[in-house]
Parts: C-alpha cells; sequence; structure tokens
C-alpha cells in the first residue's frame, strides 16, 4: 500500500464508532500509519478547523474524542461511511529503553489514548508495566477494559493495572499522582510514560524529578500547522509539533 505525502490532509472513512463514555467516542478509520506509540495526527472537517489527536493506533488509524468544543462536538455528529481528512503522523513518541525493566505508564482522561499502543508494544519486550488510570470518576475512566484484558493475558508478574478515581467511584480514591508515589518511594518505576492534564503532568514533573526517574511526558499545546512554522506550540522553548508532544525529563536527556 502506497502511504500518502505525511504533511498532505488525506480523506479517511470512518468504520466503527464506539461509544466509550457520554463525552467520549472512539473513531476506527478505514486507513493506515507508519508511526510510533505518543505520535498524533490533525485531524481536519473541510471549511471547519483542524485539531490534533493522539493516536490510539495506527493499523487502522484509530482515534479517541473527547467532545469539549466546537470541533470535537461536530466530530462526534458524524456516523459510519462519512469522511475525515488526517494528515500526520507529527512529532515525537514514546521511546522505552530495553534496559529499563520496570516502567510505569500514567494516563488522565483522554491521556489514556496513546498509552494502550505503548502497553501493547511493551508486552512484546521484557519490561514490567504498571498501568495508573486516573479521572475523576468512574464514568470518565476509558479503555480500562482493554487495560483489564491486556493484563489478565500477560499475567500479574508483568502487567499491573491500577486505577485511581477522585470521587472514589472505582479503584482508590485520589489522584494518580498518589498512586504513584509508593512505587517510586519503593524504587520499584525506573522509567515514566505519561499523557494527560497538564496538571497531571507538572505533578509527575516534581515527583520524577524528586525520585530521580527519567520521564517521557505527553503535552498539549494549541496546534495549527503542526509543521514547527508558526509557533503556536511553544512549550518551555520546544516546540510541541516537532520536539514533543512527548518531551524527556531525566537521566535520558
Ligand atoms: C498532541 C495532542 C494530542 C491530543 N490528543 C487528543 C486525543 O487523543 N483526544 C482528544 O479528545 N483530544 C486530544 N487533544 C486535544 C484536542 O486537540 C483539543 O481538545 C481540541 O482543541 C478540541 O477542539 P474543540 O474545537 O472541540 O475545542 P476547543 O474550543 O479548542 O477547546 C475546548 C476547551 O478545551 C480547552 N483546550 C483546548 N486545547 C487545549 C490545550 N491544548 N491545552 C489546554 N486546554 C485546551 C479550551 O480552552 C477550551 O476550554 C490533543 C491535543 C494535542 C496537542
Ligand atoms: S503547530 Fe505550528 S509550530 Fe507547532
Amino acid at each position: 500500500m502506497t502511504l500518502p505525502p505525511f504533511h498532505l490532509p488525506t480523506r479517511a472513512t470512518i468504520l466503527e464508532i464506539r461509544e466509550e463514555n457520554p463525552r467520549t467516542r472512539t473513531f476506527v478509520l478505514d486507513t493506515c500509519l507508519e508511526a510510533t506509540p505518543g505520535q498524533f495526527v490533525m485531524a481536519w472537517l473541510p471549511r471547519f478547523d483542524e485539531k490534533p489527536f493522539s493516536l490510539v493506533s495506527p493499523e487502522p488509524v484509530t482515534l479517541m474524542v473527547a467532545a469539549v468544543g466546537p470541533f470535537t462536538r461536530l466530530l462526534h455528529e458524524k456516523t459510519v461511511g462519512e469522511s475525515l481528512w488526517i494528515r500526520g503522523p507529527f512529532g515525537q513518541g514514546f521511546q522505552v529503553p530495553a534496559d529499563q525493566r520496570r516502567v510505569a505508564l500514567v494516563g488522565g482522561g483522554y491521556g489514556v489514548a496513546p498509552l494502550l499502543w505503548l502497553a501493547r508494544r511493551l508486552r512484546g519486550q521484557a519490561q514490567e508495566v504498571t498501568v495508573l488510570l486516573g479521572a475523576r470518576t468512574a464514568q470518565e475512566l476509558l479503555y480500562t477494559d482493554a487495560f483489564q484484558a491486556l493484563a489478565q493475558e500477560t499475567g500479574p508478574t508483568r502487567f499491573r493495572l491500577q486505577v485511581t478515581t477522585e470521587d472514589g467511584s472505582a479503584g482508590q480514591p485520589g489522584l494518580v499522582t498518589s498512586a504513584l508515589e509508593p512505587l517510586l518511594a519503593r524504587g520499584d518505576v525506573e522509567g515514566i510514560y505519561a499523557c494527560g492534564p497538564h496538571g497531571m503532568l507538572e505533578a509527575l514533573a516534581r515527583l520524577a524529578r524528586q525520585h530521580r526517574v527519567p520521564a517521557q511526558l505527553s503535552w498539549e499545546a494549541y496546534m495549527r500547522c503542526a509543521l514547527g512554522l508558526c509557533g503556536s506550540c511553544e512549550h518551555d522553548g520546544a516546540l510541541l509539533c516537532l520536539d514533543g508532544p512527548v518531551l524527556r525529563m531525566g537521566s535520558e536527556g
């Protein structure tokens, strides 16, 4: 199959739509990309707007979309068989060094989108993976069934899943960072890989520094060109569309 130029929008047909919760849907498209976990695509609705979304999977291209504003609400009105234009993949994804044996994947809200693919990939390597998923309420937790299935297939010595909710309606009550802290204190984590809201990432960055554990954090910014031209995605001196969205901190640079 010939892949289209990554910087030009290409038309895809929606093959399947799955309702994850009242605010979030997964869209499966009829196209494939070569990409790594953590990379994103720009989704375009002609004559309306274009917005970035993490790849849940590249084969076929799968996106998880939370309806938070005009673009995502319009996307939620689409039905199977309708079109969506995408360009990409863009940016730097997660890269887990082979010598890191025990890693933690931390997802908050729709930030879990790129982590399922990363978890599946790590299952084929030697890592022991702990996945920590956090949300405000049980209803806002995403992809827990898929992670649970992965945990069962892989076995408890190599794959663990911990869930937290702020209101205590599922899993451990509290923030996902409080579930990670004891693991870090015991020296059970050699690398942190995370995607989620800004506040969660800031807290993880502090924990990573405090425990001297390298971290790769996927940050969000307002994106327009996704090509390093417009500067709208600047974050701490980095252009997130080129240098990110996954930025590394700690001993691996
Ligand atoms: C690399 C990357 C990957 C992403 N992956 C996903 C994904 O997998 N699934 C998903 O649902 N969304 C994802 N997003 C976020 C999505 O692109 C935005 O929420 C988008 O702006 C929604 O467009 P909208 O017109 O519906 O809402 P908008 O009107 O653009 O935004 C709605 C609300 O969200 C706030 N908001 C929007 N963008 C940001 C931001 N970057 N930082 C802080 N607040 C913001 C706005 O202030 C507003 O309150 C990703 C963003 C980036 C940069
Ligand atoms: S989105 Fe234009 S420079 Fe990153």
